[in-house]
C-alpha cells in the first residue's frame, strides 16, 4: 500500500490487504545498535537529540519492517520543562526528585508550551516523516493517571497507596493535578500532529490498578475530555493500559479510536466487552520474545485466528519489546502476521 497505510485503516475499521503490526518499545535495549548508542549516551541525552531520535525511531521500521514508526521519546519528557526534576535509572523507571503529595507540591508545577519547551521533539516528528515516507509516524503521551502515579509515588509502586490515598482524601489536589496533567497531554500531542504525526497513543499503563469504580469516577471524566479534543484533530487515537479487562468497557467510553489490549485478557473477550465500535489493538505476551520462536508462532496464530476477518484490528504486543527480546523472533513475527490477510 503507497498512500493509504494499512495501520490507519486498521485504525479506521475500513478494508485493507494484510493485517497490521507495530510493536510499542520498537525501539529499545534489544537491538544492538540501541545498545551500542546507549554506551556513549544516557537515555535522557538521547531523548533530547534529535538526531539521535530519528535514527532510533526509524530503524525498527527499516529492520523489521513493521507498518508505523513510533517516536522515541518518553511519557515523562514533558514533565520537565513543566517543572518536574526527574531521572530514568536503568531497569528500574522514572525516579522524582520531589514527589506531590499537596495542594503546595501543585503550585509548583506550571503548563507545558511544548513548541517553545521540546523543540527537538517536533523537530524529530518532521525528520521521521521526511525519512519514512508514506510509512506514518505514531506521536505519543503519558495519560494523567498514569504520569499522576509517577508524580505522587516518586517512582515505579506496586501499590499505588499514595496514589489512591491522594485521589481519596484530596479529591481538590487529585483534580487540580488530573485537569494540568491533561492539558499538558493534549497541548503535546496536538503538537506532534501538527508536525506531521498521523495518529496518537495515550499510555495509561498503570491505571489498571483501579477499581472499575474508582476509575469511573476519579479517571474517566478527565479522559472524555481528552478523547474528545483528541479527536478533533482527525488522526486514529489509541488507548493503552496493561491489567485493564475488567476496565475496558468504560476505556471505550472514553472515546478512543483505538483500544489497546494487554496479554491478560483474550482478544476476542475484548472484542465481546467493547462491541464493534471502536479498533482493537493487541496483544502477544512480550515475554514470548525472549524464547524459541514456536512459543511465538503459537500465541501469534492464535491472536490472529481470534481476529480473523475484523476491519478493526492492529497486531501488536500485550506490552513493550523486553530487552532480552530476540530480534530474530520480532523479524519473523512481523513476516508471520503479514501472511494473514486484511478484511476485504
Ligand atoms: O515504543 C517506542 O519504541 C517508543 C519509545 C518509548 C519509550 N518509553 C522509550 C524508553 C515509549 C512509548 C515510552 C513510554 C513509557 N515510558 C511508558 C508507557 C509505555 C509502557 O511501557 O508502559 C512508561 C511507563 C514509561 C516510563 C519508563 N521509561 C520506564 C518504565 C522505563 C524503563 C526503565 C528500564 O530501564 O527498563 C523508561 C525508560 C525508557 N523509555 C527506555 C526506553 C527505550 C529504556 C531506556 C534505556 O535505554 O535504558
Amino acid at each position: 500500500m503507497a498512500s493509504t497505510s494499512r495501520f490507519i485503516e486498521a485504525c479506521w475499521g475500513r478494508p485493507h490487504d494484510r493485517v497490521p503490526v507495530w510493536f510499542m518499545r520498537q525501539a529499545g535495549r534489544y537491538q544492538e545498535g540501541y545498545r551500542n548508542l546507549r554506551e556513549r549516551y544516557s537515555f535522557l541525552e538521547m531523548a533530547h537529540n534529535p538526531e539521535i531520535c530519528t535514527e532510533v525511531s526509524c530503524r525498527p521500521v527499516e529492520e523489521l519492517g513493521v507498518d508505523a514508526a513510533i517516536l522515541f521519546s518518553d511519557i515523562m519528557i514533558p514533565l520537565g520543562p513543566m517543572g518536574v526534576d526527574f531521572d530514568i535509572r536503568e531497569h528500574y523507571g522514572p525516579v522524582i526528585a520531589h514527589p506531590i503529595r499537596e495542594a503546595g507540591d501543585l503550585a509548583r508545577l506550571h503548563m507545558l508550551q511544548p513548541e517553545d519547551d521540546l523543540p527537538e521533539v517536533f523537530l524529530t516528528v518532521e525528520q521521521i516523516c521526511r525519512r519514512l515516507g508514506s510509512v506514518p509516524v505514531i506521536g505519543f503521551a503519558g495519560a494523567p493517571f498514569t504520569l499522576a502515579s509517577y508524580l505522587i509515588e516518586g517512582g515505579p509502586s506496586r501499590t499505588y497507596q499514595n496514589t489512591k490515598r491522594l485521589m481519596w482524601e484530596q479529591p481538590s489536589v487529585w483534580q487540580g493535578l488530573l485537569d494540568m496533567l491533561a492539558e499538558a497531554t493534549v497541548r503535546h500531542l496536538t503538537a506532534q500532529v501538527r508536525h506531521g504525526a498521523q495518529a496518537i497513543q495515550v499510555f495509561d499503563s498503570w491505571v489498571g490498578a483501579l477499581s472499575v469504580e474508582d476509575y469511573r469516577q476519579f479517571v474517566l471524566p478527565v479522559m472524555k475530555g481528552v478523547f474528545n479534543r483528541l479527536n478533533a484533530l482527525g488522526v486514529p487515537t489509541i488507548y493503552f493500559g496493561t491489567a485493564t479487562g475488567s476496565l475496558l468497557p468504560l476505556m471505550r467510553q472514553a472515546g478512543p479510536t483505538v483500544l489497546g489490549v494487554d496479554w491478560r485478557t483474550p482478544m476476542s473477550e475484548a472484542r465481546s466487552r467493547v462491541g464493534t465500535q471502536v479498533a482493537l489493538q493487541g496483544n502477544l505476551d512480550p515475554v514470548t520474545l525472549a524464547g524459541s520462536w514456536p512459543a511465538v508462532e503459537d500465541h501469534s496464530t492464535h491472536i490472529l485466528r481470534e481476529m480473523s476477518g475484523d476491519p478493526a484490528f492492529v497486531f501488536n504486543l500485550g506490552h513493550g519489546v523486553p530487552p532480552e527480546a530476540k530480534p530474530d523472533n520480532l523479524k519473523r513475527l512481523v513476516e508471520w502476521v503479514h501472511q494473514f490477510p486484511g478484511p476485504a
